[in-house]
């Protein structure tokens, strides 16, 4: 750190910022993996990250249908890197296209070991989301406000 106040608060204040990995995608969730979501050999279960692909996608879905939605296909999922306790997890979704009833949202993961300034991308996935009516129908997505 320096020993001028100003460029120690912005040197800080751009560790402490989470940065963009992303060009397009939003960024839709931010957590830290924790012991509790670890495979037996002590890494983090994809089936945890891939529930949190599913929450980050599916909290884009429902603001772009404005309603509920379900998930109805997950595709070109790869697991790049693995994730460890302690890593910051930052999911990015992209909205890729709209059709009648459904939306394609590529979600983009990234992990930040815990004292650590550099993240990567661990995985990624393109979701199929359905816009449903209140009986479980797909519903057309309009472009009402
Ligand atoms: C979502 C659901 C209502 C869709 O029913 P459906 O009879 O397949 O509906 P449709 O054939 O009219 O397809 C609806 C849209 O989804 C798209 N779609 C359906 N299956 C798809 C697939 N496997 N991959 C990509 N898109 C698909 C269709 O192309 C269509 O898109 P469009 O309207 O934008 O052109 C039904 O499949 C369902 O209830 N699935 C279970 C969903 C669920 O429980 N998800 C959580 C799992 S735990």
């Amino acid at each position: 750190m320096s020993d001028d106040p100003a460029q120690t608060l912005a040197l800080a204040r751009q560790r402490g910022s989470h940065g963009r990995q992303q060009d397009e995608g939003v960024l839709v969730i931010r957590t830290i993996a924790m012991p509790a979501d670890t495979n037996p050999a002590g890494d983090i279960f994809g089936g945890w990250l891939m529930s949190q692909m599913d929450l980050a996608a599916g909290n884009m879905a429902g603001r772009v249908a404005q309603g509920r939605c379900a998930t109805v296909s997950v595709e070109a999922m790869q697991f790049l890197h693995p994730v460890k306790v302690g890593d910051e997890v930052t999911l990015y979704a992209t909205l890729c296209k709209v059709g009648r009833t459904s939306m394609r949202i590529h979600v983009d993961v990234w992990a930040r070991a815990r004292y650590s300034q550099d993240a990567e991308k661990v995985t990624d996935a393109d979701f199929v989301f359905v816009a449903l009516d209140q009986n479980g129908a797909p519903r057309a997505i309009t472009n009402d406000p």
